[in-house]
């Protein structure tokens, strides 16, 4: 496995799990250092006992020595990160090459390269390029990954389908076997021509990124007409062709995949002179969701919010992991303290180097020494331990407000205990 982040380790221990041996390769020395001593990198529940556990049973090990990792193996994984281009729309691949420059010069024997990175369709091909001087030797397949961070390790063993692309048999082949101990336990598994494969999973990223703005757009409108948007999730989700999930009114999304993605596939389309209106709309929808919510702690707070205590409740996109990239919190925090507000932020993951230079910006290391003496407390990711907090008993101040952007509690109960509460898209009962 070549990149050892939130995809490579995660699937490299459970592919170690299931008995394979897997050597995981970094470039960044501190993060295999930590890792050789049996502690994970990142955030993810249940990663450190499995680390531990195939690391023990020797199935499994860490090395920054990337010409080891090459050589030794049948099948490698390229996990490296492909974000978005610095000022532009357009995927930079360059760890992506820089891996496949490294599998050309160490390889001397025949191996099957999986793209498990999120690339852009035709970077098969581009691989192949790459690889024309041992053509023989080195067969390109495609093989997104689609965990979910904070669920990765249960999603890596129970995904809905595994998706190989290639026209190999050969290599397909290897591939089911390799997944076999997975697809038993009734995963779907199914292959594809390589481009298929890969965007397939730009694809499934910016459909999902449309439910959720399609949803925030509704509430909007619920907010307006006095509607609650938890009665429209249910009812539209009910329909079997629509589907529930991915319909939760919230704040903007975020996180490494779905920004990222987004722009990649419409950039990807550009190419081809494809006009993807939808996604571009969504990208721009999302975008602005983070102004308004931002206007709306301005207006909850009154205008002036100079030296206003401003709680925040979770700052990474999601419950269960460390991962800030992209998080509404990165773009909320900085303005509300240019305003003048004093921040306050508790994450139970943690405090973030991203906020340690923001003026009037404080890491609290729990609920109630984060809330003590708020003006408003503004929730922002649903983290279970966020889900029945007595706000009166902790925040010792009789005006405080509470913005819950996950919906988690119930207006009519915080009414009843006399508190200030906004939510979105239902009935604001204050
Ligand atoms: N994070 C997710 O939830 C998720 C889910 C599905 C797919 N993906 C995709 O998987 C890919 C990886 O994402 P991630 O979140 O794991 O990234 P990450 O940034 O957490 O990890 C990437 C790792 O690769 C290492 N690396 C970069 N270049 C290297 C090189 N030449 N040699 C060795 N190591 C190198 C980096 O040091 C880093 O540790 C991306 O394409 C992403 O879109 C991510």
């Amino acid at each position: 496995m070549i990149g050892t982040g939130y995809v490579g380790l995660v699937s490299g221990v459970c592919f170690a799990d299931i008995g394979n041996q897997v050597i995981c390769v970094d470039k960044d020395k501190n993060k295999i250092d930590k890792l050789s001593s049996g502690i994970s990198p990142i955030y993810e529940p249940g990663l450190n006992e499995l680390i531990k556990k195939n690391y023990l049973a020797k199935r499994l090990s860490f090395t920054t020595n990337i010409d080891k990792a090459i050589n030794s193996s049948d099948i490698i994984f390229i996990c490296v990160g492909t974000p978005t281009k610095k000022g532009s729309i357009k995927v930079d691949l360059s760890f992506v090459y820089k891996c496949a420059k490294d599998i050309l010069k160490y390889s001397k024997r025949k191996k099957i390269v999986v793209t498990k990175s999120t690339v852009p369709l035709g970077t098969g091909e581009e691989l192949e390029k790459i690889f024309s001087r041992k053509k023989k030797l080195l067969t390109v397949i495609s093989n997104p990954e689609f965990l979910r961070e904070g669920e990765a390790i249960r999603d890596f063993r129970y995904p809905d389908r595994i998706v190989i692309g290639s026209n190999e048999k050969k290599a397909i082949n290897k591939m089911k076997k390799l997944y076999t101990p997975i697809t038993n336990k009734g995963s779907k598994f199914f292959t594809t021509s390589r481009r298929g494969a890969e965007l397939i999973k730009y694809a499934s990223n910016a459909f999902l990124a449309t439910k959720i703005t399609y949803i925030n757009e509704l509430a909007n409108l619920c907010e307006k007409t006095g509607v609650n948007i938890e009665d429209i999730s249910l009812g539209i989700g009910s329909d079997s062709r629509i589907g529930g999930r991915f319909l939760r009114a919230g704040p903007a999304y975020g996180g490494s995949c779905f920004p990222k993605d987004t722009k990649g596939l419409i950039s990807a389309a550009d190419k081809y002179k494809i006009n993807l209106s939808v996604i571009k709309s969504v990208i721009k929808s999302n975008q602005e969701r983070v102004n308004l919510l931002t206007q709306r702690i301005h207006k909850i707070l009154g205008q002036n919010i100079k030296n206003k205590k401003i709680s925040f409740l979770g700052v990474t996109f999601k419950p269960n992991t460390d991962d800030m990239r992209d998080s509404t919190s990165l773009k909320m925090i900085p303005y509300l303290s240019k305003k003048g507000a004093k921040i306050n932020y508790y994450d139970p993951s943690g405090e973030k180097n991203e906020f340690k230079k923001i003026k009037n910006c404080n890491y609290r290391n729990n609920i109630k020494s984060n809330c003590n003496g708020a003006d408003l407390i503004v929730l922002l990711t649903e983290w279970d331990e966020f889900k029945s907090i007595d706000f009166k008993k902790i925040v010792k101040n009789n005006k405080f407000k509470v913005y819950d952007l996950r919906n988690l509690y119930s207006a009519k109960e915080m009414k009843k205990n006399k508190i200030k509460y906004y939510s979105v898209g239902r009935p604001n009962l204050n």
